[in-house]
């Protein structure tokens, strides 16, 4: 083991690089071109949810539906997780990292099949170019199947986290609900369509690094998932694909980023859209982010709503079900081209 480790992370190993290893070095076309992003946040809709449960319900259920339909993408803000939990929960993670790298390693894993798992990059059997990223990586419901697989050190990992998760699944039921709604199905189609439903979530660390123009966190992908709740720490690094641009989603104190995966898309008979998104990272600040993915169970047939088609929209997927999707997503690797382009319903007569 102690002949490995150095190699098995990024953490101690680039705290003293002065340039990026060869291994994480992307060609000149594929970089981040930091100079092109666009600065401004302002186009990315914060949507306050204090109505959502209150009399300004249909107001709030039209906002996140247009913000669905046109960004794919959105924060809010009065979600109902408290900033406590949401404190506690960074704080953990960022002790998580700092421990040494040998209590680390003992959740390490390149195995995407683990339930539980340290690893870094994304997918290191399979990738030439690695990610400037180590992360912890768990499935989080049933929590009870799961919790004892967590890391037990700090201490209290398993009760902050535990408790983030229960906060952070009740806020992805209502979003479902609210997401539904918007479509004009009955508020419990989505969870219903996730079957059993899964809970997955990874703490991301990105470690400063000394040319941030040269690599990615992580590079342009789409979620596989249903919708992600992205808790962030106060530094940038997220960018979303916008008309043609990179935009980066600067952190708002104690709101999250949420985004639709490729499950609502097909869901919704691509009304809404998983879009593109990447991490950038920088050279002076570690930053971590903390995303809850909201999935299908893998046995859930997922295709689109029978309600959302008809002669003018015909069925744009066809059924799979989520396992297949995604040993899909993890065996292609990160790309720009969907993994959604790999399920579309053949249209030729039968
Ligand atoms: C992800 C992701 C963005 C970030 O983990 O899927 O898109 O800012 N993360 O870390
Ligand atoms: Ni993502």
């Amino acid at each position: 083991m102690a002949t490995t480790t150095t190699r098995l992370l990024l953490g101690d190993l680039v705290s003293h690089a002065k340039n990026v290893p060869l291994r994480y070095v992307r060609p000149p076309s594929a970089r981040p071109h930091l100079s092109a992003v666009e600065k401004s946040n302002a186009t990315i809709p914060v949507v306050d949810l204090q109505e959502l449960s209150g009399s300004g319900r249909a107001m709030v259920v039209k906002a996140i539906g247009s913000a669905c339909q046109s960004d794919g993408f959105f924060q809010v803000k009065n979600h109902g997780i408290p900033d406590d939990v949401i404190g506690a929960m960074l704080r953990v993670s960022k002790e998580f990292f700092r421990l040494p790298e040998s209590e680390r390693l003992k959740s390490y894993s390149d195995d995407p099949s683990r339930t539980t798992r340290l690893s870094t990059s994304f997918n290191v059997r399979t990738e030439e170019v690695c990610n400037w990223r180590d992360f912890l990586r768990f499935h989080c419901y049933p929590l009870k199947d799961y919790v004892h697989e967590w890391p037990s050190n700090p201490s209290v990992f398993r009760e902050v986290v535990g408790d983030y998760c229960k906060h952070a699944r009740q806020l992805a039921l209502r979003l479902l609900e609210a997401i539904s709604e918007s479509l004009g199905l009955e508020k419990d189609y989505m969870e219903k369509a996730l079957a059993k439903q899964a809970q997955h979530m990874a703490i991301n660390y990105y470690p400063p690094c000394p040319q941030p123009e040269l690599t990615y966190g992580l590079p342009s992908h789409k979620d596989p998932n249903a919708i992600t709740l992205l808790l962030q720490d106060g530094v940038s690094g997220l960018q979303v694909f916008r008309n043609g641009k990179w935009v980066a989603v600067d952190p708002i104190p104690n709101a999250l980023v949420i985004n639709i995966g490729d499950q609502i898309q097909v869901l919704s008979n691509d009304r809404y859209k998983s879009v593109l998104h990447r991490a950038v990272v920088n050279d002076s600040s570690e930053r971590i982010s903390i995303p809850t993915f909201y999935c299908p169970s893998p046995d859930a047939v997922i295709g689109p709503a029978q309600a959302l088609v008809d002669e003018q929209h015909p069925a744009v997927y066809r059924s799979f079900t989520y396992g297949e999707y995604y040993d899909a997503f993890w065996n292609r690797g990160l790309q720009r081209e969907s993994c959604l382009d790999m399920f579309r319903a053949t249209n030729d007569p039968i």
